[in-house]
Formats: C-alpha cells, sequence, structure tokens
C-alpha cells in the first residue's frame, strides 16, 4: 500500500476530512464508503486530493501502508459497530481504527477493550468544529493507546487548527477519555449557546429591540472578553433576513431545538458522577421545553405577572446581561470541567485540564479568548478542585454578580424565563454559601430512614431516636 492514512465514510465531514489530510505535506490519503458512488463523486469533485480510492474493505487495506491507520466518519452507534469490525477483518496487529465519529464513550472503552484482544489499536477521538473545521482544521481530542498516538500524533497535529503557534490536538487518555472529553466539549457548547440565547430574548422583550440591532450588540460583545464564535455567529443568525416574510429570519425559524444526544450524555454522566453540572442541565432540559409544543399549548393560557417591570435605562440592562452571560459562562466551563476531572478520576485517566483547555481555543466550537484564562489557571494551579475559585475568575463573578442578580431578578419579575442563568447563579450562591439546608436534608432523612448524620462540633454518626425519647444515639 501506498497510503499512509485512509478515511472510511464519505459523507461531509468524512469527505473535509480526507481533503484536509490530502492537503498537508507528505499524506497519501486512501478514501472508501460504503455506497461506491461517494468515492466516485469525491475523487470527481476533488482531482487535486490525489485520493487513492478504495471499492471493498480488502481493496482498502492493500491501498494502506503499514501501520495501517483509518479513520472512520460513520453515524455513531451500528453503522460504526459494523464498520469495525468488517476493518477489523482486513487489519492486522499493530494497525490503527479511529472512530471520529461522536461516539458515547462507553461505547468506545467497549469497542476498545474487543478490539485490542485482535492485537489492533482502536482510538476513539472527538472531533469538533463542524463542516468547516473538519476542511480548515479541527479540535481534535483523541483517546487510546500511546502506542497508537506515537503514529498518530503527526498526522492529526498536521490537519488539526493552530491556537498561538501550538496544535489543536493533544493524547486526552486512554481508552474512551478523547470521546468522554469531546462529550463534556458538547455539553458546555450546550451551556453557552443557551445562555447567549436567554440574553437574546431577555434584550428583545425588555428593550424591544430588533434582531438586526441586538445583532450589533453581540457584535460589540465579541470585541470585549466574551470573544467567542458562537457569539459570532449568533450576530450573523440575528441579523440575517428571510425573503419570504421579509422579516428576521429568527422570527420564522420554529421554536423547537434539536439535539443529538451529547448535551443529554454529558447530564447523565454528570449525574452519575454527582457532578452538579447544572447549567448544562438547564440547556440541555430548556431545548427538551421547547421540543413539546403539545404542553406548551396546554399551558399557553397559565397567567404571567400582572405587571411586567418597566426598564428605567436599556442600555444599563444591556450591560447587565453582558455580565450576567459572562458570570453564567465561567460557571458553564466551571462545571463541565469538574465533570472532566470526576470522570478521569472514576477510569483512571489522567487528563491534563490545562491541555483540555489550550486544544479548545481554536477549531473546535466553543473556541473563545476565554480559554486562554483557563488555561493560564491551570498553569498557575494545576490541581485546581473547582475553575471558578481561579483568582481570576473569582474576581470576575465577584465583579458581575450584581448585574447577574438584578437580571435574574428582572427575568423573574417580567415572567421570561432565564434557566440558565437563574441556575448558573444558584449554584454560585449555592457553593458560597457558609451553610446550606442540607443539614435539614440530613435531619429529614434521619428522622424516616435512620440514616443518620454527621455534625459539626465532634466526630462520628448519629441518629435521633425520633419515634422513641428523641434522644441522640451514636451509630
Ligand atoms: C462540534 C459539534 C458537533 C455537532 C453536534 C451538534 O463540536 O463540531 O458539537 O459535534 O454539531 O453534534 O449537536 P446537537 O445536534 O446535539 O446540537
Amino acid at each position: 500500500g501506498t497510503a499512509n492514512i485512509g478515511v472510511v465514510g464519505l459523507a461531509v465531514m468524512g469527505a473535509n476530512l480526507a481533503r484536509n489530510l490530502a492537503s498537508r505535506e507528505g499524506n497519501t490519503v486512501a478514501v472508501y464508503n460504503r455506497s461506491p458512488e461517494r468515492t466516485r463523486t469525491l475523487l470527481a469533485e476533488h482531482p487535486e486530493a490525489g485520493f487513492v480510492p478504495a471499492y471493498s474493505v480488502e481493496e482498502f487495506a492493500a491501498s494502506l501502508a503499514r501501520p495501517r491507520t483509518a479513520i472512520i466518519m460513520v453515524q455513531a452507534g451500528a453503522a460504526t459497530d459494523a464498520m469495525i469490525d468488517a476493518l477489523v477483518e482486513v487489519f492486522e496487529p499493530g494497525d490503527i481504527i479511529v472512530d471520529g465519529g461522536n461516539a458515547y464513550f462507553p461505547d468506545t472503552i467497549r469497542r476498545e477493550r474487543a478490539v485490542r484482544e485482535t492485537g489492533i489499536n482502536f482510538v476513539g477521538a472527538g472531533i469538533s468544529g463542524g463542516e468547516e473545521g473538519a476542511l480548515k482544521g479541527p479540535s481534535i481530542m483523541p483517546g487510546g493507546s500511546d502506542e497508537a498516538w506515537q503514529t498518530l500524533g503527526p498526522i492529526l497535529r498536521s490537519i488539526a487548527a493552530v491556537a498561538e503557534g501550538e496544535p489543536c490536538v493533544t493524547h486526552i487518555g486512554h481508552d474512551g477519555a478523547g470521546h468522554f472529553v469531546k462529550m463534556v466539549h458538547n455539553g458546555i457548547e450546550y451551556a453557552d449557546m443557551q445562555l447567549i440565547a436567554e440574553a437574546y430574548d431577555l434584550i428583545r422583550r425588555g428593550t424591544g429591540m430588533s434582531p438586526a440591532e441586538i445583532a450589533e450588540v453581540f457584535a460589540e460583545w465579541n470585541r470585549g472578553e466574551l470573544e467567542s464564535y458562537l457569539i459570532e455567529i449568533t450576530a450573523e443568525v440575528l441579523r440575517q433576513e428571510d425573503a419570504a416574510s421579509g422579516g428576521p429570519l429568527v422570527d420564522v425559524i420554529l421554536d423547537q431545538a434539536g439535539a443529538k444526544g451529547t448535551g443529554a450524555w454529558t447530564v447523565q454522566t454528570a449525574l452519575s458522577l454527582g457532578v452538579p453540572a447544572s447549567g448544562i442541565a438547564e440547556a440541555t432540559f430548556a431545548r427538551s421545553l421547547s421540543s413539546h409544543p403539545e404542553q406548551r399549548a396546554a399551558a399557553a393560557g397559565l397567567p404571567g405577572p400582572a405587571v411586567a417591570p418597566a426598564l428605567a435605562d436599556p442600555a444599563a440592562f444591556i450591560e447587565d446581561v453582558r455580565q450576567a452571560l459572562y458570570a453564567s459562562k465561567i460557571v458553564a466551563y466551571s462545571q463541565g470541567f469538574d465533570v472532566i476531572r470526576a470522570g478521569a478520576a472514576e477510569h483512571g485517566w489522567s487528563i491534563d485540564l490545562g491541555a483540555v483547555s489550550r486544544i479548545w481555543r481554536a477549531g473546535c466550537i466553543i473556541r473563545a479568548q476565554f480559554l486562554n484564562r483557563i488555561a493560564e489557571a491551570y498553569a498557575a494551579e494545576p490541581g485546581l478542585p473547582l475553575l471558578l475559585s481561579a483568582p481570576y475568575f473569582a474576581e470576575a463573578l465577584g465583579r458581575g454578580q450584581a448585574a447577574w442578580r438584578r437580571v435574574v431578578a428582572h427575568a423573574t419579575g417580567a415572567g421570561i424565563p432565564a434557566p440558565a442563568f437563574a441556575s448558573s447563579l444558584a449554584y454560585y450562591d449555592g457553593l458560597r454559601a457558609e451553610r446550606l439546608p442540607a443539614a435539614l436534608v440530613q435531619g429529614q432523612r434521619d428522622f424516616f430512614g435512620a440514616h443518620s448524620y454527621r455534625r459539626v462540633d465532634r466526630p462520628g454518626s448519629f441518629h435521633t431516636l425520633w419515634s422513641g425519647d428523641r434522644s441522640e444515639v451514636e451509630v
């Protein structure tokens, strides 16, 4: 074989990744798709790429130099399993199969274990950046063995996005670590998007500004500490006019948000790890709520506030929303990194959180200046227990909290749903509280289930004889 890398699955993501690989010095790319039509189209449209086409898995294996390295870009789930099985049949020990789709990380752990039995390396790699990222430089989050990384590292480094001179790829950890981190990336993406959407809604309903006018607000924000790809595209979407109605496009898009699963996986994972990723959860649930038209119709007549609070100073309110957005964003990222920290501990991965923040600075959907602040926080204190407690973030939260409270109060008073803003603030207040009513919950648990409690003034576990003389015993 003459190709040093192969791509299997030539839908948009796979085709773009193959073209990206082919455009880099020293790469010869073998391509294979289950239906040959796609392969022929790609070859016809991109003669410059010098692709080596294959029309069967056998031919594909034969076209690759050893150790064979192939990236699978097919639908997560059954299609991925089928393609892995087919490649395992024709590959040999030492070869490398990479799954570049959005696989659920327990699947990746399972697949890695099964493929390893054959002596073939299996690497689950999260790839972020959408179609354009795949073509011009994505952020890549590979898991898998150190041995596979030896071969794969240089290839992935050559196609990744570059942030301040550093390629946006790092070996995240073994087996499913890469897909785990990609999953959390998407969870943070959900929170970031929901927070921006809430900011837009609050400004629109609070000030009556048009989407095009609010686009200018976001464009302005994009020149400050909120600078990010998601803020940038938000301005573009809000500016867009609809040809059919002549009005803003956003007003004719059905307000039911879709989801392909990664946000829900992040929340499920956080729940089972006992990590309070409440902002990510609210963002995921907000999509669910939007997508139940029958329930929304049934609730449409329920009363809201009798009098809507008037905004004395719209410009000041917009600045408050900006600060609330920044504070809530800090919470979302802090929670996301907390999920990664806990997941790494649970699965025995040694994940460098600073390195994760650095490979998210370019190429991926959540790319932002902000990731530099996170990188700095972990550089200063690699064992940081909670991101938002780092001096820079603690200071920013302290600076923004008054505005944050005004925005949540306004939303509540006006009957505007702002679940991600509100839950992020509640998380912040929960963490900083000196005493929590968790003490009462412990009392209740002890009352009905003798679950026992600990005391603040001495060690040990205690139970109150609630149905007896209510004296306390040590248990
Ligand atoms: C990325 C995106 C990508 C994809 C999501 C969208 O990092 O490039 O996250 O993976 O756009 O699957 O997810 P939803 O369809 O669930 O919004």
